[in-house]
């Protein structure tokens, strides 16, 4: 008989966001009067800007003429897009970006999960714990190996740089799930460890457009040398509100090498252009040109003002957490908040007590790996109402 990846027998049953969500399913078909307020998955709740809406129109629009239609895309996406990239997010950062370093795709999720492709299976893979769970599961399911690298408070959530050495380390700043922020020194830290070790870097700034303080890198190519060892993977989906709209890309410089396996070199930016013309055909010409908006005067002064909005949010969500003990990270150059469980709960406890008596939906910490237990994360992309509420009902129960 067939054999299954047996892989897939390392994962965890249930992708984390899915097994919360039938979680909550059982709970309110239990009690369906039930008024829950959701807190747990990173959903973005604020509508799209008005400058990506009319985008959209006018795109759709395009369609609708045979002489301004557009079917299959470029393979890397439209240059105008990539060119916008180039301006409107490295430029001003002083940092220099060919067009062709850029791949457009739909959302940095696909990437982060299928970039394995272009790699030897097999390779010792370093991951921040806790962490977004789609490094883990995806590595897991080529048969990788994975070892985590501690992140806790008495690193200030960055993970110490380790002595041994791995073939790929994942990063992601600001981040997922403890909303801390990496400083530039520590981000130089990580890339020299790379350039003198060979491993490559897999940096996730998914979250970039929520840092406010301006010593904090919005990307690892700011820092001297990440060109030759780091993959750097964006996204439009908390940037413009793009998580059901599906936009994000990811960056290959051109001069980032690995063993070919016969003493040569060979490119990950042309291993990568191989494998998405092969298997991939585009973000869609629509939520291209919704992407282009966002670069736009009106798109950047309108994305802006949304995330102002989730931002003090987030300073509410913090306020509440700190004034119940909870010492909470993150929630400041991050949409999401990092806090301790009471009394030495465990994550999936305090979820329960959470769901059962305050009927508050959060992410339980021990979800994002081992070194999440005792934690639990709370999402500001939430209505300010509803947050409102959600932190009065909590303070109730602790
Ligand atoms: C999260 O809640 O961590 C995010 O929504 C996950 C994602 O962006 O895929």
């Amino acid at each position: 008989m067939l054999q299954a990846n047996l892989n897939f027998s390392r994962l965890p049953e249930r992708y984390l966001f899915l097994d919360i969500a039938k979680r909550v399913a059982a709970y309110s078909k239990a009690h369906p009067e039930a008024d829950i307020i959701r807190m747990g998955i990173g959903d973005v709740t604020r509508p799209l800007v008005p400058a990506v809406i009319q985008a959209m129109h006018q795109a759709v629009d395009d369609c609708a003429a045979a002489q301004t239609f557009h079917g299959y895309g470029p393979e890397r996406g439209y240059l105008w897009l990539r060119e916008a990239i180039v301006n409107g997010d490295y430029k001003p950062l002083g940092v220099e970006m060919n067009p062709d370093d850029i791949f457009v795709n739909d959302g940095a999720k696909s990437d982060t999960g299928n970039i394995g492709d272009i790699l030897a299976p097999g390779s010792l893979v370093g991951i921040t714990d806790p962490v977004y769970p789609v490094y883990v599961d995806t590595n897991l399911m080529r048969g990788n190996v994975i070892k985590y690298i501690t992140c806790n408070a008495s690193n200030g959530f960055t993970g110490d740089v380790p002595s041994q050495k791995f073939d790929v380390i994942y990063l992601c700043y600001p981040n997922n799930p403890t909303g801390a922020v990496i400083t530039r020194s520590k981000l130089k830290e990580w890339v020299e460890y790379a350039l003198k070790s060979g491993a490559l870097i897999m940096y996730d700034s998914a979250y970039e457009a929520f840092i406010r303080d301006p010593q904090i890198p919005h990307s690892i190519y700011e820092i001297e040398g990440a060109r030759e060892c780091a993959i750097e993977f964006r996204s439009f989906s908390k940037t413009a509100g793009f998580t059901g709209v599906r936009c994000g890309y990811t960056v290959i410089p051109q001069e980032l090498m690995v063993s070919d396996g016969k003493g040569g070199k060979v490119s990950l930016n042309s291993l990568w252009e191989r494998r998405q013309s092969c298997k991939f055909n585009g973000a869609s010409y629509i939520s291209q040109k919704a992407a282009l908006a966002v670069y736009s005067e009106q798109g950047r002064a309108e994305t802006a003002a949304t995330i102002d909005y989730y931002l003090e949010t987030a300073r509410i969500i913090r306020e509440s957490m700190d004034a119940a003990g909870l010492e909470p990270q993150g929630g400041e150059n991050a949409p999401y908040i990092w806090a301790k469980t009471p009394d030495g709960m465990s994550s999936w406890q305090f979820f329960d007590l959470l769901l059962d008596k305050a009927q508050v939906v959060v992410t339980p910490g021990s979800g994002f790996g081992p070194a999440g237990e005792g934690y639990f994360r709370i999402t500001s992309f939430a209505d300010r109402q509803r947050t409102i509420e959600a932190m009065d009902r909590i303070k109730k129960i602790l």
